[in-house]
Formats: C-alpha cells, sequence, structure tokens
C-alpha cells in the first residue's frame, strides 16, 4: 500500500519550528502546531537503555548542559538534562523528548512526521526494531508517518520488518544507485539537500511519481525557485515565513 501525501502547506517543520524554540524540543513542535504547519520533521537515536529519544547530533554538547555521547547514557539521565537553555534562557527546563511523547503529540493534533533514524554505522537494527515496536501502539498513525534516513542500511530494515512503512530516501549528496536503492525499497519521497538540486534532477525524481522534498530551506527565493521546479515541500525551520512568502507570491501573480 502507497500513502499519497500531501504537503499543504509544502512545508515541514526541520526539528520543529527550530528558528523559535530548541530544535527537536516538544516546544519546539507545538511551535510547529501553533503556526499551522500540519508537518514536522524529528531525528530519532537511542539511548543506552534502548529507548528511542529525539536528538540530532551524536554529542550532547551543543544543545544540553551535559557533555558526551548520547548513546552512553539512559534515558533516566538524559530526560533530566536541560535541552532548552543553549538556545534561550526562556526554554530553560525543556526536556529531550521520547519517541513515544511526541506520538501522542502527533495523534492529538492529527499531524504528520518525518522521522529520520539517526542510527549510529552498526547499530541500525536495534534502533529500527525499536522504534517500529513503539509505532505498533498508534495503528491510526500509520499513514502520518513517512520514515526516511541517511543510512540506507536502515532504510532496508525498515522495509523488511515494514512492509507497508512509507520510505523516504534522504541524500545529501548524490548517490550513484539512488534510482536503484529507490525502486528496490518502494520509496514514496526522494529527500535531498537543497544545495545539489537542479531543475534536472527534480524532473528526474518527479518522473518517477516520487515526492520531492528538500532540506533545508529558509530562504524564500530558494524554495520559491525549488517549488516552480516541483519540489513538493521544504524543510524549513522558519516554515511560516515560506508559507507566507509563498502566499504573497501567489496573490501576487493573480494580480500581475
Ligand atoms: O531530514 C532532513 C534533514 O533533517 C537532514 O539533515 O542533519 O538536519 O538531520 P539533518
Ligand atoms: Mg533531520
Amino acid at each position: 500500500m502507497t500513502v499519497l501525501f500531501d504537503f499543504n502547506p509544502p512545508v515541514i517543520a526541520h526539528r520543529g519550528a527550530s528558528a523559535y524554540a530548541p530544535e527537536n524540543t516538544m516546544i519546539a513542535f507545538v511551535k510547529a502546531a501553533q503556526l499551522g504547519i500540519k508537518w514536522i520533521e524529528f531525528d530519532v537515536m537511542q539511548a543506552a537503555c534502548g529507548e528511542p529519544i529525539i536528538f540530532h547530533d551524536d554529542l550532547l554538547d551543543r544543545t544540553t548542559n551535559r557533555r558526551g555521547d548520547v548513546n552512553h547514557y539512559p534515558y533516566v539521565d538524559l530526560r533530566s538534562l536541560d535541552a532548552g537553555s543553549w538556545f534561550d534562557t526562556r526554554f530553560a527546563g525543556e526536556k529531550i523528548p521520547a519517541l513515544k511523547e511526541v506520538m501522542e503529540f502527533l495523534q492529538t493534533y492529527k499531524m504528520f512526521a518525518n522521522v529520520e533514524i539517526k542510527s549510529l554505522t552498526g547499530k541500525e537494527a536495534p534502533l529500527v526494531k525499536r522504534v517500529l515496536a513503539e509505532m505498533v501502539a498508534y495503528p491510526e498513525m500509520q499513514n502520518n508517518i513517512l520514515y526516511s534516513s541517511f543510512s540506507v542500511d536502515a532504510l532496508y530494515l525498515l522495509r523488511k520488518n515494514s512492509p507497508n512503512c512509507s520510505l523516504g530516501l534522504l541524500l545529501h549528496e548524490w548517490e550513484p544507485s539512488w534510482e536503484k536503492i529507490c525502486a528496490e525499497l518502494n520509496c514514496v519521497s526522494v529527500h535531498v539537500n537543497h544545495e545539489i538540486m537542479t531543475l534536472h534532477a527534480a524532473e528526474k525524481i518527479k518522473s518517477l511519481g516520487k515526492k520531492l522534498l528538500c532540506y533545508t530551506v529558509n530562504d524564500l527565493a530558494r524554495a520559491l525557485e525549488l517549488y516552480s521546479w516541483g519540489v513538493d515541500a521544504v524543510f524549513s525551520d522558519v516554515p511560516d515565513k515560506i508559507v507566507a512568502g509563498l502566499n504573497k507570491n501567489a496573490s501576487r501573480s493573480c494580480i500581475g
């Protein structure tokens, strides 16, 4: 079964509304909802105890008040950290969320998510299995979740363990066999670093019937160019500004 995702408005709040609140925290996801954004993106890693957690870096240093490897700490310790003050003291005490907390939120707000699997090399299987096991508790959300990963191994594990899940191939650089991987995995989407995107590549991806998403786009002019190439949605830290600019541009085109 292929889920026909709709990206309306055509933006995905990257790590939540991460220009306005600390990335990958509940407050960043709530902010995205408040801005009228339907899709959020977040990164999933694994705590030492196996708990899937929402976090981007391998190290705690940049976005918490602790140093060291994220995966060295059980979630009970990670949960006690301050994941907000680094961004602004207004967000002091913000927690590193567990995946299940975000799923409850998505279900309540009827939102959609791109769940990016950030597995360490060689540790893909435990993370993928645990994420899929947790998702069993949210059957009605199955059509609201789009998985992606830079790790092709993680994507193959997702497909093997969840034949019906929606997958997106995530490309930082052009992988020569991207089309073959996409076909083998029956990906519904391709998520491309906007810096390598071209009109030609966009036309190719769209001709394959895939949704095309580009990250991370905070510049309105670039977003408009990408939309004109057929890009279905952009990941943005300022999703509201992209939507406002897009609407303004559309009304100007109507008048003109
Ligand atoms: O999934 C799109 C984007 O989030 C990939 O890059 O490093 O922000 O996770 P990164
Ligand atoms: Mg990400």
